[in-house]
């Protein structure tokens, strides 16, 4: 297992799977041979818009993995315009965004992030279970929303996968365009903490310390090092930022090197 792991999200971008394949390779040519390969200290992935899913699965190579963005946990029925677990299984992502605060906002439950999260791993694709506060009170109500939304995203979840779990921190004040401001640090820091008490109240000291937990949220090149050396986090999920080659490979190079020189 790496010591640290960057997701990009793509969301709805770009125009085309061609333009994706540009992306997907001339992020490969910024990062280099060595860190494409697989090495201890971080592991990367795409999660893409799932119809890019056949062309870009068919370029990957072994340390830019591909993973998708969201599918239904059912496997076939009447649910039209949906795509399953089952469905997007053939063409094996690595991983999947799971509770998403976009998914969420169109009606996804907590319920609904257990049920994905548990088809997931019976399909051998790794979750990245996505929580966070729609706004900071001053009374910490918004540490009790993401202790429920992790301890129902990983009800019923064995033991033995734990380590394939991740779960992505991203306040939703701080994402996106709308961003109202982006966290700090500090902020960051408290919360990774709080869900290190969670998973360690859930399943232990030893098991807890083997999920890996990131942050998202307008992680930009100026600021990704700073969540990685203050933020107590093992990793990061980045939106906007993903999509462009040179940033995105600027902040896997200065995470590599920071793993590699500690
Ligand atoms: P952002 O998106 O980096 O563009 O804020 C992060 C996310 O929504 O996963």
């Amino acid at each position: 297992m790496s010591e640290f792991l960057i997701i990009g999200n793509w969301k709805m971008n770009p125009k085309s799977n061609i333009l994706g394949l540009k992306i997907y390779k001339d992020t490969l040519k910024i990062i280099g041979p060595t860190i494409a390969s697989k090495n201890k200290y971080l592991e990367t992935a795409f999660c893409i818009p799932s119809i890019y899913l056949p062309e870009l699965i068919k370029n990957k190579k072994k340390n830019l993995n591909i993973g998708i963005q969201d599918a239904y946990f059912e496997s076939t029925g009447a649910k039209t315009g949906l795509v399953s677990i089952e469905m997007i299984s053939t063409y094996k992502p690595m991983y999947a965004l799971v509770g998403h605060s976009e998914v969420r906002a169109r009606g996804e439950n907590n319920t609904d992030v257990n049920q994905k999260t548990l088809e997931y791993l019976r399909k051998k694709i790794k979750p990245v279970i996505c929580v966070g506060e729609t706004d900071r009170d001053q009374y910490g109500a918004y540490l009790n929303t993401i202790r429920e939304q992790i301890e129902t995203a990983l009800m019923g979840v064995a033991r033995k996968d734990i380590t394939n779990i991740s779960i992505a921190y991203e306040p939703i004040w701080a994402i996106g365009k709308n961003a109202v401001r982006e966290a700090t640090a500090a902020e960051c820091f408290e919360v990774s903490i709080h869900i290190r008490r969670v998973l360690t109240d859930m399943f232990g000291v030893k098991e807890a310390s083997k999920i890996k937990i990131l942050y998202g949220g307008s992680v930009n090149t100026n600021d990704a090092m700073n969540f990685i050396e203050h933020g107590g986090v093992n990793g990061l999920l980045i939106g906007r930022t993903s999509l462009v080659p040179k940033d995105f490979g600027k902040i896997i190079k200065d995470i590599y090197t920071y793993a590699k020189n500690k």
